[in-house]
């Protein structure tokens, strides 16, 4: 991954930190107003689960630098997804739910430099996640 696609992330990121808990809201009212239904997948307390989301992102933007450290923490997330009963076609909306939810957050600093390095970044996440729920137990 490329030291300007990582800053460019990593910049805009600290622009929502302070807006975690409404973005996190946010982010749930776009994800099930494109899909109403994968709400009944979420089965535990909404604001929690949005405190998780933001924290498990923050973790992985702090470690785009370091992916060898990375990885296997996406790895275990993507194997929990399956049991989750998460499927492949549900990133697609995630990915474009998450996309949304930055640009209402970031507003005019959503540039299309930014979309693009966020577009990349989550790609990368889905995929090792999405190998991970696939992979054999043992591996
Ligand atoms: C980069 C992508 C994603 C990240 C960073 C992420 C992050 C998280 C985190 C941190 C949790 C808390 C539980 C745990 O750590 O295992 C969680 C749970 C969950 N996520 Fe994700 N997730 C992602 C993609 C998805 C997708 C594509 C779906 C599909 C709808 C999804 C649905 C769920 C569900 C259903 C739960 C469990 C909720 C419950 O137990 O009630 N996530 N996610």
């Amino acid at each position: 991954m490329q030291t300007d696609t990582i800053a460019l992330v990593q910049d805009s990121w600290k622009q929502v930190l302070p807006i975690a808990p409404q973005a996190a809201e946010l982010f749930y009212q776009n994800l099930f107003a494109a899909d109403p239904s994968l709400r009944i997948l979420f089965k535990g307390d909404m604001q929690a689960q949005g405190e998780k989301l933001m924290q498990m992102i923050s973790a992985a933007v702090n470690k785009l630098n370091d992916l060898d450290a990375l990885v296997p923490v996406l790895q275990g997330l993507g194997k929990r997804h399956g049991d989750y009963g998460v499927r492949d076609e549900h990133y697609g909306t995630v990915g474009t739910a998450l996309l949304k939810t930055l640009g209402q957050g970031l507003g005019p600093a959503f540039t299309l430099e930014v979309k693009a390095a966020w577009t990349q970044v989550y790609g990368v996440m889905a995929d090792v996640m999405q190998a991970a729920a696939k992979a054999p137990a043992t591996a």
